[in-house]
Formats: C-alpha cells, sequence, structure tokens
C-alpha cells in the first residue's frame, strides 16, 4: 500500500544517481513488504536487518552525491550534507532501539522514511538538477 514507484518525475538527469535512488526505493520497499507480510515471530530481525541494509546503502548513495555535488562546485552543498547527515542519525537511531527491543518498526515510521525518501529526491536533489541545467546554459 505504501510502496514506492518510480516515476520520471523522480530523475534527476543523472543516470548514476537515479539508479541509486531506485536501488534504495526497491529497498524501502522491500522493509514495507516485511511489515505489511511479515512473520511477527521473525519481523524484528528482519527489520533491523532491513533498516540496517539501508542505513548502508545511504550511507553509500550520500557520500556518492555529496562527491558529485563537490564535482559541479554546487553551492548548496553544506546545507545538503547536513540533511543527509540527520537523516542518518535518525535512521541509526531507530535501528539502535529496536535493537535494544525498546521500539518496533511499525507503519508511522515506516511513513516517516517513505515520505523522507520522496521528498528529499524531489526537493533537494531536484535542486542540483536544476543548478546543473542553468549552469550548462550559461557556457
Ligand atoms: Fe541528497
Ligand atoms: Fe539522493
Amino acid at each position: 500500500m505504501s510502496r514506492i514507484d518510480w516515476e520520471e518525475s523522480y530523475s534527476v538527469n543523472n543516470e548514476e544517481i537515479d539508479n541509486q535512488h531506485k536501488t534504495w526505493i526497491a529497498i524501502y520497499n522491500e522493509l514495507d513488504k516485511t511489515m505489511l507480510q511479515g512473520d511477527l515471530k521473525e519481523i524484528d530481525n528482519i527489520t533491523a536487518g532491513s533498516l540496517q541494509k539501508m542505513q548502508d546503502y545511504a550511507r553509500y548513495h550520500f557520500s556518492f552525491e555529496e562527491e558529485f555535488m563537490q564535482k559541479i562546485k554546487y553551492p548548496d552543498l553544506v546545507n545538503h550534507r547536513r540533511i543527509h547527515k540527520d537523516f542518518d542519525t535518525e535512521i541509526y537511531n531507530y535501528y539502535r532501539a529496536m535493537l535494544d527491543g525498546q521500539l518496533v518498526l511499525n507503519t508511522k515510521i515506516i511513513k516517516l522514511i517513505r515520505n523522507w525518501l520522496i521528498d528529499h529526491i524531489l526537493q533537494e536533489d531536484k535542486k542540483y538538477r536544476l543548478f546543473l541545467e542553468k549552469h550548462s546554459n550559461q557556457t
């Protein structure tokens, strides 16, 4: 129900980054599916694992994207990097709380992650696409 389907409007006009976003969305969809169909006995292990997988992939993607923004001399890199870091901390906190048994993955968290992913790609990541388009028109 809350799975994400890739849409052309998500594109940042960079094939590698688009592919990374697609992979990241696939990891999210896996998490969402586990939540919907998971065996309650196994759900803690599975979701902690999926959350860790999401964090690992997010870190890989963030550093790739930050390097890319550095390369194109994107002026708002510091702010964008801070937003990435905040997300990383948030996921890490959920993951820790789950391992400590203080938190069970619920639809509210799934929804937060879902909204973050879509909003971030459509708003923040889109900004460097626009910057690049503007910049390449000038040269
Ligand atoms: Fe980003
Ligand atoms: Fe991104």
